[in-house]
């Protein structure tokens, strides 16, 4: 079958590079991709929120499966589009519908949600301006720290943990009243502080029934010793050591049973992945948010661990055929490490030459682009996360150095990444 993938980073590589050794794909077409993805497909100069220009693309090129890597173009509605064109309806759309997609597009649908079935997760409340006067009383007698959350898309910076009154209720003026996130801030939901670790866990839905894929864990800030501001991640691990079969039942048995079972109840239409952020407390599971896609770069230790063909995965989702499959997981250990441009997640340079790509020959390691263009002949960076670096070893603190022996053949200038990924499950 002929499949067209959306989205450029290192989510979209590692799905790339793991469908292009599917004996089920003919041709793979990667819009808009990047340097990496060009040696699994062809890369196609369409953006990922065009939706005509990617439905012209898909008649003229016989496509018979779209599969959507980021979550713009899901909460905007491509799968709506898809289905609603005579011409199109006929391709498989892995990614849920438009109101499937609202579990991320809106934090406060995704709470309503979680309240409606009894699903784990912070207390909290919604602010607009028709409540803030009551939405600043209720910061002021709310416990420290307070977390705000824009309720609409905002590239991953819309959460803010505040661990004073004076600072939680500027930040509240500044999203409500002063758009600090757009459209996003206009709506806010005030949560209440969670502390533990964190998990990641990633379930492929067909509406029906359902696979857990092998859970990870991401690091998302730049520094050390997670110090610093937040980034879109700067490496994962996969296993991760808390999460054994006990802790994982609960996960099932609270979290996800509920989830599939809500979204059937509501009849919301999802045919594709669930992202599901948890934080351990004490023992327990609680979610602190809902994703319609894949996690970036946790898809790059995910992935690669998954043994099964995954374009069977997708169709099997398509034809809601999930209840006949059984997922088979690498039991070995993996860490990627990212390398991103100095500066990132503030200003940072672009056009940068990345050297020693050729030069790598290592067993067990991947290299997975994110923000990386070709120009002619040379590979050059193109965005905050360049590419990463996934290992794999019979430990974490083993693959995490074979990971890092990699990126000191790489170089581009001003590049960096964390040394300490994985550092909590060194000794497991
Ligand atoms: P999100 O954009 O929802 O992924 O949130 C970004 C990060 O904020 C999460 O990965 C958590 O580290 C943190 N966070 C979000 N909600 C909470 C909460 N209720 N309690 C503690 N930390 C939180
Ligand atoms: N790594 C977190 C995310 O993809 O949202």
């Amino acid at each position: 079958m002929n499949i067209l993938l959306l989205g450029s980073g290192g989510r979209e590589h590692a799905l790339a590079w793991k469908m292009s050794q599917s004996k089920l794909c003919s041709q793979l077409f990667i819009a808009p991709g990047n340097a990496g993805t060009e040696a699994c497909g062809t890369n196609v100069h369409i953006a990922v929120t065009d939706f005509d220009a990617l439905g012209k693309f898909c008649i003229s090129n016989n496509v018979d499966m779209l599969v959507v890597g980021p979550e713009e173009p899901l909460v905007k509605g491509i799968y709506d589009f898809f289905k609603a064109s005579d011409a199109l309806k006929h391709i498989a759309v892995i990614g849920p519908s438009r109101q499937g997609a609202q579990l991320e597009g809106s934090k406060a649908f995704a709470k309503a949600f979680m309240q409606r079935h009894n699903i784990p997760t912070a207390a909290y409340r919604e602010f607009d301006t028709d409540n803030y006067e009551e939405g600043i009383a209720y910061l002021h007698a709310h416990s420290i720290p307070i977390v705000l959350k824009a309720d609409g898309l905002a590239a991953g910076k819309g959460v803010i943990i505040c661990q004073n009154h004076v600072e939680a209720v500027a930040e509240f003026e500044l999203m409500i009243q002063q758009s600090k996130f757009g459209d996003a801030s206009k709506k806010v939901v005030v949560e209440d502080f969670l502390s533990g670790i964190e998990l990641s866990v990633f379930v492929l839905t067909d509406g029906k029934s359902y696979v857990v894929l092998p859970e990870a864990k991401d690091y998302k800030r730049i520094g050390e010793g997670d110090k610093g501001l937040n980034t879109g991640g700067m490496g994962a691990v996969s296993p991760v050591a808390f999460a054994d079969d006990v802790f994982m039942k609960k996960v099932i048995d609270r979290v996800v049973e509920p989830t599939i079972q809500g979204l059937k109840k509501e009849k919301i239409v999802y045919t594709g992945f669930i992202f599901i952020g948890l934080i351990k407390v004490g023992d327990d599971p609680y979610v602190i948010e809902y994703n319609c896609r894949m996690g970036d770069p946790e898809t790059e230790v995910v992935i690669p661990r998954l043994k099964n063909d995954l374009v069977a995965l997708f169709n099997a989702t398509a034809t809601r055929q999930l209840d006949t499959v059984r997922l088979e997981t690498d039991p070995r250990k993996a860490v990627t490490v990212m390398a991103v441009s100095g500066g990132y997640p503030g200003e940072y340079e672009k056009g940068n030459k990345i050297e020693g790509l050729d030069l790598l020959d290592e067993d067990d390691v991947l290299i997975f682009h994110a923000g990386t263009k070709r120009e002619e002949e040379a590979i050059v960076t193109s965005g905050g996360r360049v590419l990463t670096v996934t290992s794999f070893a019979e430990n974490i603190k083993r693959a995490s150095e074979k990971s890092k022996s990699v990126l000191q053949i790489i170089e581009f200038d001003g590049m960096y990444y964390r040394p300490d990924i994985g550092y909590e499950f060194y000794e497991s």
